[in-house]
């Protein structure tokens, strides 16, 4: 593995080693002598917001040896309309891998291309690949190693967003059911279904459908960042799909709701069911920082 654009490029044995790789990391936290990243410095490039995501690079570059140097694209000339292929030669001469959050993920796509350093997708609106490897640690600590494979998963509302997308190519490449409910607006086009080409996955707008029998209930926001112009117009559509204690009822016994944060309570998710289910969700909060180690430490092992 050069670097982490996307789930979908990955293979499932890949996805694997590194799920085991971040549970051994998480069990050995404070005591892991070895440094993969150390002598390092590792440049944190963000056009978006984060807290998850951006304290758990820091921490985690730091944990393994390296420096993590935090880049707003409000400070970069990059900002300013300086090309990202630019900008990608200049750091490719001067620190040693990149993280980046950003819209295009064409631009995370050139910045490896023009770098040549190891590049970490941190959030696009394509894919939000470290996410989904920390929501299968999740799921396995919670439900033992591979259990995906027994079980039907359901993602709820906004279905073919970054983090949705990432749970479809993971449920490509490791062969789970993935139940999507969501208005038909936000369902996957026909055309994304037949490239990814997965059996396994289903489409509905019967949010009854999606949750029935599911052991895992996943959501996210209705508004992704950079759609807040869409909020008057999409969130109506969506209620049906809110995960609340109700339709949680048609979900199979000892199920889970995962939500990859930040929430919005009384729209994707309620409140008593986030409080409900507040040890799974801050446990694949936590995940990220695991989950991300994994990654850095076989991108500059491999
Ligand atoms: N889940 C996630 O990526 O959170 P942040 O936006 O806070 O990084
Ligand atoms: N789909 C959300 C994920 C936030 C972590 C967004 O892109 O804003």
């Amino acid at each position: 593995m050069k670097s982490l654009l996307t789930i979908e490029e990955l293979t499932g044995e890949e996805i694997r080693e590194l799920l085991e790789l971040g549970h051994r990391l998480k069990a050995e936290r404070g005591e892991h002598a070895h440094l993969p990243l150390k002598g390092q410095t590792w440049a944190l490039i963000f056009s978006k917001s984060s807290t998850r995501t951006r304290v758990s690079f820091e921490t985690g570059i730091y944990e393994l040896g390296g420096r993590p140097m935090f880049l707003s694209t409000r400070d970069m000339q990059l900002g300013r309309g300086e090309p990202i292929k630019d900008t990608a030669r200049v750091l490719g001469r001067m620190v040693h891998g990149a993280v980046i959050r950003t819209f295009s993920q064409q631009d995370v796509v050139d910045f490896a291309q023009f770098s040549g350093i190891p590049t970490i997708n941190a959030l696009t609106d394509q894919e939000h690949p470290c996410q989904i490897l920390a929501d299968l640690m999740t799921l396995e600590e919670i439900y033992g190693v591979g259990a995906w494979k027994d079980m039907k998963i359901a993602f709820m509302g906004d279905v073919d967003n970054n983090v949705g997308r990432s749970w479809m190519w993971a449920a490509k490449r490791l062969g789970f059911t993935l139940a999507l409910g969501g208005p038909a607006s936000a369902l996957p086009s026909d055309a994304t279904l037949r490239v990814l080409n997965c059996p396994t996955i289903t489409t509905t707008t019967d949010p009854y459908d999606a949750v029935k029998d599911a052991t895992v209930i996943n959501t996210d926001t209705w508004i992704s960042m950079g759609q807040e112009e869409q909020k008057g117009s999409k969130e109506q559509a969506f209620f049906p799909y809110q995960v609340n204690a109700e339709l949680l009822s048609h979900a199979a016994p000892r199920h889970s709701v995962f939500h990859c944060l930040p929430a919005y309570r009384g729209y994707e998710i309620t409140d008593d069911v986030l409080e409900a289910h507040s040890d799974a969700i801050f446990t694949q909060a936590e995940n990220r920082l695991h989950a991300q180690k994994a990654v850095l430490q076989t991108l500059v092992e491999s």
